[in-house]
Formats: structure tokens, C-alpha cells, sequence
């Protein structure tokens, strides 16, 4: 597409295919998108594609319709072959070709099967159809406007919207919730006379195997319906529903489902009704079972008008103790979508005790692409690593997280109308690694970043290797000159960009750190302080507990702890927080340094852009390691062991 940033799919990326023969098997609407996709490339290398027997480098076939989404892969005498007895199956089989380039028709393969760890892949999106007043058209968006919505309506040009289903394909996503969570008045009625918009959306999308979800308000019978109630167990109400979500699916057909947060952050819910999540939540999946749709319930439920005095209350608590009892209740197709960790989106969090604790419930979990408290894409910080760490986690010291999510990945998108789709360039490498890991969360990382590079730039050494060191450790970068030790936050109020270290500590938002002249961090343990830690199966329940066996990285969420006190890394944690600072600072402009020095091999205008991102990143990270620095040192009176300036 003109104008557009091709991200990791560059035409020079189909060569390989549109060099070549390839015959296409089987027919329907997907089979036709990936015709139309060698077709095109066919048309740009001079290759050829048919649909007739003959002989071919390439035969992609389609056998049956079970809407599987796996594929068989193989090459042997001289030809490439992808088998899939579903639609998207092909089309991920498709795109495994891709990604392959040459090596899929110069080395043999034995006969491999390949399928997603999970069926749902879903980017969420925070947008707003009208331009809101504090937050901007796109909530916690870095990327310019919406995507989807523009001059208060679905886009009239949807291209871009194709565009962007195709790359989403290529990297295994198969579901997009196309607003905002927070659902005000206009985006309200999305649900019900603007449901035609919606459904231009899911058209631009269904050719690349994605389906549409909607996030809906709870109060939507009394605002939209005009009844006096949205109690969830009243009839008339769940009559409103059932009627509602039967003209959605006569508008959009495979519809996905809606999103739901409910009970949160001042959205309505059934607690204003005395009925629980498990009562609200089933009403809408009442509503979409017979249509084959699922309601993502989000279990980001909490107390924001906490009083700062009194330390008994603990964020961190809540999900689990709101959700935990309610396991077991929820609908089959009720879906508990849950933050990776028990907070918000933070640089480091330990895992949501949650996900483990509820057998009888399908959850999903939820990452956050876009980069609110992870540098807002401004900053370089590549978050595969964390991503990773999260999904292989160990819940209960076997099973992982990945596996636990039955519901489904999800990530909140990162991306807007930016001509480079992520604002900074180099987030496009989170969309897409968060597809990579959704489809296999054991995938290595950094061969997925790895795969990304050589994708979107080519496979010149010296770019890559640039690329690699650059991106590789920017999220440890990121932590060490932001919070430290786990403890979160000590971000500026309201639009979270840059330090602020006391910005929420008297707030009602339930994000402290404690910080006082002796010491730092929040007592999570059952022993003394809130009785978080006691969430955890074993064994992290007891690792957590004691500050002796906390992992360093997480010591200041579990434990409050004095500056002398000594990690495992044999260092204080006052000079932890000195040295982490400096050294982060440090390791950005390294990093500049590095980019600056790949002027020639990069594109100028994607050159420049991140260039000028940089100079941010490096005003930004001194700032936070300033701020920090000598807010601890004033507080603990505590000097550098290195004599470095702390002002
Ligand atoms: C964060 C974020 C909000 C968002 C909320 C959510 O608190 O700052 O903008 O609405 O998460 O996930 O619902």
C-alpha cells in the first residue's frame, strides 16, 4: 500500500514464492486470499500460479473444511508442499512460506505439523470512535488516531485496515476487539444502529482469517435499551441482550464476541445489582451461545478510591480474591481475561496468582503491546523477553501459563494511523512477537526477534546484528532506569510518561512504594504484611514469602526491605538503585550510538524516526535515573560507593 510502511511483509519478501510455480488446492473465501496473495507476487517475480495439475516448486492445498487452523509442511523431489484441512490452516501455512524465503525450496523437510498452542490470538483495541477529551482518540495509543475510526465513523477507506489483516495473519493473530474497553456514549451504540460500521470493519478483516469482537458497556439496556435496569438476572434485561446480539450476528455472521470490563475503574456492572461477575458474565454468554460467540469477561477489578493510610487494602489482592471463589460458575463460553501480572502493565510484575488458581475456568491472559508504562513508543523497549518469562512461568512449578490460558492470548494494540503503524519503528517488533509467542508461547524470543529483522529488513549482517543488539535488551534497559526491584510505578499521574516517584504514592489508585529513611517496598508476605504472596501455589508462595528467597528482581513487591539490605547479586539495594540507573542510561545511549552508525543500511525516513526517538529516550532515561537517584539518596542519606553525581 502506498504511503504505508510495509512492517514484515516488503514485496521483496514474496520473491522467493513469486519466482516460482505454484499450484493452489481447494477453493472458498481464504483459499481465494492466498491466490490472490501468490497471484500478486506472481505478477511482481514473474512466477506462475494455477489451480490445475502440472508441475510445481509450490502446492498449497486445501483438503476439507474442518476450521482447523494447523497445517502439514514438507518438501521433498523438488517440491514444497502445505497441506491444511482448514481455511486458516492454509493461509498460516501460507504464511509459513513466507517467512521461510528461499530455504523453503532449497532445503528438504521431512512431513511436520504445525498448529497453534492456542485458538484465540486477540489484539484489543483501546479506541475511541469520537475523540475523547482527556485520553485522545486511541486510549493509552502512541500511534497516532484510530485505525478503525475516523471522523467519528468507520473509516470510508478501509485499505489500511486490509493492510493491517494481513500483516496480523502473517504472524498468527486470528482475532481483533475493534474499541475501547472504557465504552463511552457513541461508542455505546456500536452495538446496536452502528453495528453496519462494525460489520464493514469485520469485511475489511475476514479475508485474512480475522474475526471481529466488540467491547461493550454493561449498562448497555438501560443507555442504549432505555429499561430501568441492567440487573443481569431480570428477564426483561436478558431478553434485551438476546435480542441485541442476534442482530449483531445478522449484521457479522462469524462475529467473535464481546469484550467486558465490568465493575471497574468507574465502568458499570452487577455489583450495583448485588449479582456477581459469574451472573453478569453468563448473561452475555447466554446471549452469544447460540450464535457460536464468547464474552471476554476482564478481571480487572479493584478498589480505585483507596485511602493511601490505610495498608491493609492490596491492589494486588483483588483479581484473585473477586474471581477465585466465582471458579466453576462461569459459562463454557465465558472467557476470564486476565493481566499478566497483578497490577498494571508494569516493567516487572510477578505473575497473576490468578491464572492457575481457577481449574473449572476458561481464561485468557492479557499483555499489553501498547507501551504505556514501557516507554509510551518513544522508547525502544522490545518486549519479547518479558513476554516470554510470563508464558513459560511455571504456575505451580509444572504447568505454564501459556498452557493455562484456555481462553486465549490477548494483547492490548499498539498500533494507530502512524505511517509506520507502532509510532516508533521498532515497535513493530512487539505486534509482532506477540503473535509469534500467541501461536507457540515456548517459541525462543529471540528467534522470533530474529525472524522479525530478517522480515522487515532484510537479512544484511551488519543491520541485523545491529538491529539484534539494539532491540535484544532494551526492556532490561528499560527497568533499570525506571522503578526498581519490582516496586512499580514512579510514573507522572494520569498520562504515566516519565519519572515521578511520589506522582501516585498519596493517590487513591493503590500503587505505593513506601519509601520512608530506613527502607523501601510494599510487605506482601502472609507473615507481616498483606497476605498476597499467599495467593501462589507452592512453591512460590513460599519463595515469595521470605525476603532471603525472593527473586531479586521482585524483592521490592513482595517485601519491604532497608537500603542496606543485601541481594543475592551481593549488592545493596541502594547501590542496586544507583548502579541500575547509571547503567541504564548508559546502555541508551549505546544504543543510539548503534543506530545512528546504521544511517546507510536503513531507510531514511524509518532512519530518522527512530534517530529522533532516541534523542527522547536519552533526554527521558536521564531524567529517570536523576529523578530516582536523588530522591533515594536524599531520602536514605545514603552515598554512591562510586562517587557518580546524585543531585
Ligand atoms: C490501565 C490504563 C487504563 C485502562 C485500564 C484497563 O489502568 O491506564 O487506560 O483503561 O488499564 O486495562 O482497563
Amino acid at each position: 500500500m502506498q504511503g504505508v510502511d510495509p512492517a514484515w511483509l516488503p514485496d521483496v519478501a514474496f520473491r522467493p514464492i513469486g519466482t516460482r510455480r505454484t499450484l493452489i488446492r481447494g477453493s472458498g473465501p481464504l483459499v481465494d486470499t492466498v491466490h490472490g496473495e501468490v497471484a500478486g507476487a506472481c505478477e511482481r517475480f514473474g512466477g506462475r500460479v494455477s489451480r490445475e495439475s502440472g508441475s510445481y516448486d509450490l502446492v498449497l492445498e486445501l483438503d476439507g473444511d474442518d476450521g482447523s487452523e494447523g497445517f502439514v509442511y514438507e518438501r521433498g523431489d523438488g517440491c514444497t508442499t502445505v497441506t491444511a484441512s482448514g481455511a486458516r490452516g492454509l493461509l498460516y501455512g501460507f504464511f509459513h512460506v513466507v517467512r521461510l524465503g528461499e530455504t523453503a525450496f532449497l532445503d528438504d523437510a521431512r512431513r511436520a505439523s504445525y498448529r497453534p498452542e492456542s485458538a484465540l490470538r486477540m489484539l484489543d483495541h483501546w479506541d475511541n470512535v469520537a475523540v475523547h477529551p482527556v485520553m485522545g482518540q486511541v486510549e493509552r495509543g502512541y500511534a497516532g488516531g484510530s485505525l478503525f475510526w475516523e471522523d467519528g465513523r468507520a473509516r470510508g477507506d478501509l485499505e489500511r485496515v486490509r493492510a493491517y489483516g494481513r500483516l496480523l495473519a502473517a504472524c498468527g493473530i486470528n482475532a481483533v476487539a475493534v474499541n475501547n474497553v472504557n465504552v463511552h456514549a457513541t461508542e455505546a451504540r456500536l452495538l446496536t444502529d452502528r453495528i453496519g460500521e462494525v460489520a464493514d470493519i469485520a469485511g475489511a478483516l475476514r479475508p485474512y482469517g480475522i474475526r471481529t469482537h466488540l467491547s461493550v458497556t454493561f449498562a448497555a439496556p438501560v443507555v442504549l435499551g432505555g429499561l430501568a435496569s441492567a440487573d443481569p438476572l431480570d428477564e426483561s434485561v436478558r431478553a434485551w441482550w438476546a435480542e441485541a446480539t442476534a442482530r449483531v450476528y445478522a449484521a457479522i455472521p462469524d462475529f467473535g464476541g464481546f469484550v467486558v470490563k465490568a465493575d471497574s475503574e468507574g465502568q458499570p456492572g452487577p455489583f450495583a445489582y448485588g449479582r456477581s461477575h459469574a451472573d453478569g458474565a453468563n448473561m452475555l454468554a447466554a446471549a452469544l451461545a447460540p450464535h457460536g460467540g464468547t464474552v471476554h469477561w476482564r478481571a480487572f477489578v479493584y478498589n480505585h478510591h483507596q485511602d493511601w493510610r490505610d495498608r491493609s487494602t492490596d491492589r494486588a489482592r483483588a483479581a484473585y480474591d473477586h474471581f477465585v471463589p466465582l471458579d466453576g460458575e462461569f459459562a463454557d463460553n465465558a472467557v476470564l481475561q486476565v493481566k499478566h501480572g497483578p497490577m498494571d502493565f508494569q516493567a516487572r510484575e510477578p505473575v497473576s496468582p490468578m491464572i492457575g488458581a481457577m481449574p473449572g475456568t476458561r481464561l485468557a491472559v492479557e499483555l499489553q503491546a501498547t507501551q504505556e508504562y514501557t516507554g509510551q513508543q518513544r522508547h525502544v523497549c522490545w518486549l519479547g523477553p518479558m513476554w516470554s518469562e510470563v508464558l513459560r512461568f511455571g504456575i505451580d512449578g509444572e504447568s505454564s501459563v501459556g498452557a493455562s490460558a484456555r481462553g486465549g492470548l490477548v494483547a492490548v494494540a499498539n498500533v494507530g494511523d502512524d505511517p509506520f503503524w507502532t509510532g516508533h519503528p521498532l515497535a513493530q517488533a512487539n505486534l509482532y512477537t506477540f503473535g509469534r509467542l500467541a501461536w507457540d508461547p515456548n517459541a525462543d524470543p529471540h528467534h522470533v526477534l530474529d525472524e522479525w529483522i530478517r522480515l522487515t529488513f532484510g537479512s544484511g549482517p551488519g543491520l541485523a546484528a545491529g538491529l539484534r543488539s539494539i532491540l535484544d535488551g532494551s526492556w532490561r534497559t528499560y527497568e533499570k532506569y525506571t522503578a526498581s526491584l519490582g516496586v512499580g510505578f514512579m510514573v507522572q499521574p494520569g498520562h504515566h510518561y516519565g519519572p515521578s516517584v511520589d506522582g501516585y504514592e498519596y493517590s487513591p489508585w493503590g500503587t505505593y512504594h513506601f519509601a520512608d529513611r530506613d527502607g523501601v517496598g510494599v510487605d506482601r508476605s502472609v507473615a507481616s504484611g498483606t497476605g498476597y504472596a499467599g495467593q501462589y501455589a507452592k512453591p512460590w508462595a513460599d519463595v515469595y514469602e521470605s525476603p532471603l528467597s525472593c527473586p531479586d528482581e521482585l524483592l521490592l513487591f513482595f517485601h519491604h526491605v532497608s537500603y542496606g539490605h543485601m541481594l543475592h547479586s551481593s549488592k545493596t539495594v541502594i547501590q542496586h538503585i544507583y548502579d541500575t540507573h547509571f547503567e541504564g542510561v548508559a546502555e541508551v545511549g549505546a544504543a543510539r550510538e548503534r543506530w545512528a552508525s546504521l544511517v546507510d543500511l536503513v531507510d531514511p525516513a524509518r532512519h530518522a524516526r527512530v534517530a529522533e526517538r532516541f534523542e527522547e529516550q536519552l533526554r527521558s532515561a536521564r531524567e529517570w535515573r536523576d529523578q530516582v537517584n536523588s530522591y533515594f539518596f536524599r531520602k536514605s542519606g545514603v552515598a554512591d560507593e562510586r562517587g557518580r553525581t546524585i543531585y
